[in-house]
């Protein structure tokens, strides 16, 4: 993957493209001028996006549309009850309920749709894709999102896989020694399944303030023509309190596309992300001529600057917590950037594909 590194450097600080060949789309004031009319497709991805790269070039470049490919890449891992952190398997709220927040942009066609807060259905992705495509709506909630995805004929399931109802389970017995829940060292039973170092080896999961995890996929992807698309879908934050929405369903905070300029998605403390409109501000830092990794970067020291409350800063003042951002411009350049060292996130560009290093602020989190 080391060429594709050199292919970061190099890129770093060339403009973006304005619209070529996007029909009635009109570049917006400040869109720069084009600088490449022939794209070679690139897929990006968090770290748990392997497969969903792959599938996202693939599909363009055999023709396919640009969200498709997207939403059919994270699909697969929406469906896997392997990742803690995304659809069937994702890790429950306080209740022990899997609800579930996906928002999805398709750029050609400046479209954008998102489902927050819905129960029982495994690919929120493909739901907030029909709430763009068959509804005047973006964001659908709760119990309205799931029963238009019902009368779309999508399958009411169960999400929570024994694996997360034990780590729920675990969790719940370790909030106070004054309930009568036991502690597993008080039961002498271990509970299957809960080790979490698994998760935590890729990234997958990213600690939030040390004891929850929280994880979610962000998929972006631009075709040959320079077309873009992402989507992005999560769990949201483990142990949540019932209702909370993070930022992956909300447009300009875990996600945005814009077709003239490039796509942004996040992952990590969507509270953070949706008080700086993180991907809306990644796109327009990149429309201004930042390549993607500084626009990425420069994004995520707003969020520095906007942790004021002590409860969310460590020993050296610095967030307690982690965001990544993934970025695609419309030369297809890509980039990705993180507040803490040691992240990495998935690429697949000209046949390779692979994990890269993310960017980053700060060596270590303190
Ligand atoms: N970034 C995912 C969340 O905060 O829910």
């Amino acid at each position: 993957m080391s060429s594709r590194r050199d292919f970061l450097k190099t890129s770093a600080g060339v403009g973006v493209g304005a619209a070529v060949g996007l029909g009635s789309a009109q570049p917006l004031r400040g869109a720069p001028a084009v600088r490449k009319s022939v794209v070679v497709p690139v897929s990006v991805a968090s770290g748990n996006g392997l497969e969903a790269v792959e599938t996202a070039v693939r599909n363009v470049t055999q023709g396919g549309d640009t969200l498709d490919a997207v939403v059919e890449g994270v699909n697969i891992v929406e469906r896997d009850p392997g990742d803690a952190s995304v659809g069937f398997g994702g890790l429950p709220n306080l209740d022990g309920v899997v609800q579930l927040d996906s928002s999805v942009m398709h750029g050609p066609r400046r479209g954008a749709g998102a489902v927050a807060c819905i129960e029982g259905i495994k690919t929120p992705s493909s739901v907030a894709r029909d709430v763009m495509r068959y509804t005047d709506h973006v964001l659908l909630v709760g119990e309205g999102a799931q029963r238009f995805a019902l009368s779309m004929g999508y399958q009411l399931e169960d999400l929570l896989t024994e694996r997360s109802r034990r780590r729920w389970i675990d969790w719940r017995a370790t909030m106070s020694d004054r309930d009568d829940y036991l502690t597993l060292e008080e039961t002498g039973h271990a509970a299957p399944g809960s080790s979490r170092q698994e998760d935590y080896g890729l990234g997958i999961l990213d600690s939030h303030d040390g004891v929850r995890p929280q994880g979610t996929i962000n998929c972006n992807v631009i075709n040959s023509d320079g077309d873009l698309s992402g989507v992005t879908t999560t769990s949201g934050l483990a142990w949540k309190v019932p209702g909370r929405v993070g930022d992956s369903p909300i447009v300009g905070a875990g996600l945005y596309v814009d077709n003239d300029v490039g796509a942004c998605g996040s992952t990590g403390r969507g509270e953070a992300v949706i008080k700086t409109c993180g991907s809306h501000s990644v796109v327009e830092l990149m429309r201004a001529g930042m390549s993607p990794t500084d626009a990425c970067l420069e994004a995520l020291r707003r969020i520095v600057t906007f942790t004021v409350e002590p409860r969310l800063r460590n020993a050296e003042g610095r967030p307690s917590f982690n965001v990544n951002y993934y970025a695609i411009n419309k030369n297809g350049e890509y980039g990705g950037a993180a507040i803490y060292a040691g992240g990495r996130y998935a690429v697949c560009r000209d046949g390779e594909t692979g994990h890269e290093d993310l960017a980053y602020l700060f060596e270590r989190r303190g």
